[in-house]
């Protein structure tokens, strides 16, 4: 699929890990050098923030090092390259077709939820989410005083689907404005099928609900022969582009996140208008000269580079589930379809007002826990799958052996 890039790998596994894994210590990296603030205690495993300890693809280091060369870093534009670039993977990667003049550049993903919380609802107004989530969905809604309406996914041992009914009915009783829906869905791990997002997206519609898709997952595929990763966009043939915004970015995908680079895409004039008319008003920013070049040379030549880095974490999801399995049954592990964050119940084994206790003070790691995402889920967490393979394996022993000790 990706003969036509340069620098495909011949690489082995280990050969990749050996040359990609970087050690971050000492780089005001926030997962490894934040957490004496943020956990209070500088020496944990770091397993939360969703980014990783894996070099960019070559060829995103060599156009950086190419540009910043060059000394100067004045005002910008966005060059054809960079369209072509992107276009070409949303048509290759997920037979997306876009258009130039329905992208718009953000300085990151949450920012540009803010953004669109404020351009398209009035405070007051009800935004929803289906919990449990990623928690600056929350913030986006009600740091903008809006209403937050939730509906919570339905858990069948680690497996979660929407409650469509719940959906309808909060949608009608609260008149939503505003849906904002996480596809690949972090935490949980779920991929929404095409016959999902026909219905969520139909019942939008119905009810005249806008919805903003983050897409920042897209490219985390686990097993894309059996979930695919299906854009908003593309989902019943582009049926539902007038009622859609998607956001996503390189960031996720290549590793790139604090070069501040991402896509609001908009394919409906009207609402391109209101984005650029409030956009006119509160920002006026260019764009990231080094996030978009690094963007495109990604783009261009990273597939190849995206593929190895999916080897591993799939490896080191089939390792975790393997070893809970064999030795902690009893921990249910979410059907990991999408994103590399593994999200983990440990109900069965504690008392989940004591989990942040275990997982920090017994097994010595930092991860995201249940009640970040929803009030309901302490007794959950999240993991980082994509690093180092001896980090996994190191926080799932610890996970093991702190339950045989608690247990004796
Ligand atoms: C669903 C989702 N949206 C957005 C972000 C962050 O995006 P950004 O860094 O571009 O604001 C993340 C990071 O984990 C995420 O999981």
């Amino acid at each position: 699929m990706w003969a036509n890039l340069e620098g495909v790998f011949n690489m082995d596994q280990a050969t990749f890990i050996k040359t990609y894994a970087t050690n971050r210590l000492n780089t005001n990296s926030l997962k490894w050098d934040a957490l004496g603030v943020r956990y209070g205690n500088p020496d944990l495993l770091p397993m939360w923030v969703a980014d990783m300890e894996f070099k960019v693809p070559e060829q995103v280091t060599t156009a950086l090092t190419e540009r910043v060369a060059h000394g100067i870093y004045g005002y910008s534009f966005t060059p054809d390259s960079y369209y072509d670039a992107f276009i070409n993977w949303e048509q290759q990667r997920h037979q997306l077709t876009l258009q130039k003049d329905w992208v718009r550049f953000g300085t990151g993903v949450v920012n540009s939820l803010y953004a669109i919380v404020n351009a398209y609802t009035q405070p007051g107004d009800a935004v929803m989410i289906l919990t449990p989530v990623y928690y600056p969905f929350f913030d986006a809604i009600q740091d903008n005083h809006r209403q937050l309406v939730t509906s919570e996914l339905i858990n069948d041992d680690g497996h979660y689907t929407m409650d469509f009914a719940d959906i309808e009915a909060k949608i009608k009783a609260n008149e939503v404005r505003l849906f904002i829906q996480c596809s690949p869905h972090n935490p949980v791990g779920r991929i929404w099928t095409a016959e999902e997002e026909t219905k969520i997206l139909a019942l939008c519609e119905q009810y005249g609900v806008l919805v903003v898709s983050d897409e920042i997952h897209q490219d985390i595929e686990i097993d894309p022969e059996n979930h695919p990763f299906i854009s908003a966009l593309t989902v019943a043939d582009g049926r539902f582009q007038d009622q859609v915004i998607v956001v996503n970015s390189p960031s996720k995908t290549f590793n790139v996140a604090c070069l501040l680079n991402s896509h609001v895409i908009i394919p409906n004039a009207d609402l391109r208008a209101t984005y650029d008319a409030f956009m006119q008003r509160y920002n006026q920013t260019e764009v990231n000269v080094l996030g978009q070049t690094a963007g495109q040379a990604a783009y261009e030549h990273g597939g190849a580079w995206l593929d190895q880095i999916l080897a591993v974490i799939r490896d080191n999801y089939h390792y975790l589930q393997t070893e809970f399995s064999e030795k902690t049954s009893k921990i249910v592990v979410a059907d990991l379809q999408g994103t590399y964050l593994i999200w983990l119940d440990l109900r069965a084994y504690l008392d989940p007002a004591t989990t942040r206790e275990f997982i920090q003070d017994k097994c010595g790691l930092a991860v995201d826990f249940g009640e970040w995402f929803s009030k309901n889920d302490q007794g959950f967490v999240r993991l980082n799958l994509a690093t180092d393979p001896k980090y996994v394996h190191q926080a799932v022993q610890n996970i093991i052996s702190c339950l045989a000790q608690l247990n004796k």
